[in-house]
């Protein structure tokens, strides 16, 4: 057709024409078929409250947004924000927490509250620095209403994107603080007491147990304990190096 005719066919309102594609390939029909099913499926476990099965497959901006994206339980509802984790990605230091107070909720950070400046000093202790060799997140990423404990079934819909940051991070040693933390990791129903003073291992990762800094706010005589548990777990570390 000449730009005449198509001129024509655009005065009488007959235009654009819509042009017969080459035949797709028999890869890009798969391909095809292959984005929509994905696409379904993603939709489909939004939908039902799942997250995606791909996760450990994941690299941090995929995680990241998937993180935020995230309505698996019904503590997305009630949070301002996720709060995915703070930190250096290669640590060789893992901290791990219950889950987002007030302050981490509103500044999407963990540990940034009275607790969090706690946790700093014990780093300090150790001659760690926030962004430093040490990468700090928690068990649930949304905040449970209240600063409540988060329910077994949230901690269960959020740790497989725990699996995954610990998976990309490699850490040679993971601090749990406090006994959520704890009893996630170690599938475990034990008492502080009862996890303390131990190296466990966490998918073959050495584990220790100490005290929440929240804790340790309320309970000023036990923060002898958590300075014993930190030299412990120095010491372990320096013994990996
Ligand atoms: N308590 C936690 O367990 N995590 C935070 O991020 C803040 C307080």
């Amino acid at each position: 057709m000449n730009s005449r005719h198509k001129a024509i066919l655009k005065e009488l309102g007959l235009s654009p024409l819509w042009h017969i594609r080459e035949k797709a390939t028999v890869d890009q029909t798969l391909q095809l078929k292959t984005d929509v099913a994905t696409t379904i499926e993603t939709d489909v476990l939004k939908q039902a409250g799942r997250q995606p099965v791909d996760i450990g497959q994941m690299d941090w901006t995929q995680l990241s947004k998937t993180v935020a994206d995230c309505h698996a339980c019904p503590l997305r509802k009630t949070c301002t924000q996720t709060v995915f984790g703070v930190g250096d990605t290669n640590a060789d230091w893992l901290c791990i927490g219950e889950g987002p107070g007030a302050r981490e909720d509103a500044l999407g950070e963990p540990f940034v509250g009275q607790a969090g400046k706690l946790l700093d000093n014990m780093l300090t202790a150790i001659d760690l620095k926030r962004g430093h060799n040490v990468y700090i997140t928690n068990i649930v990423k949304c905040r449970p209403p209240n600063n409540r404990n988060p329910s077994d079934e949230e901690a269960r819909q959020c740790v497989p994107y725990l699996e995954r940051q610990i998976a990309l991070i490699k850490p040679k040693v993971i601090v749990a603080l406090g006994k959520v933390a704890a009893q996630n990791l170690l599938n475990s129903n034990g008492s502080i007491a009862s996890m303390r003073g131990k190296i466990h291992s966490y998918a073959g990762i050495p584990l220790i147990v100490t005290y929440h800094p929240a804790y340790l706010l309320r309970a000023l005589p036990e923060k002898a304990k958590a300075w014993k548990d930190l030299c412990t777990a120095r010491k372990l570390m320096q013994s990996l190096e």
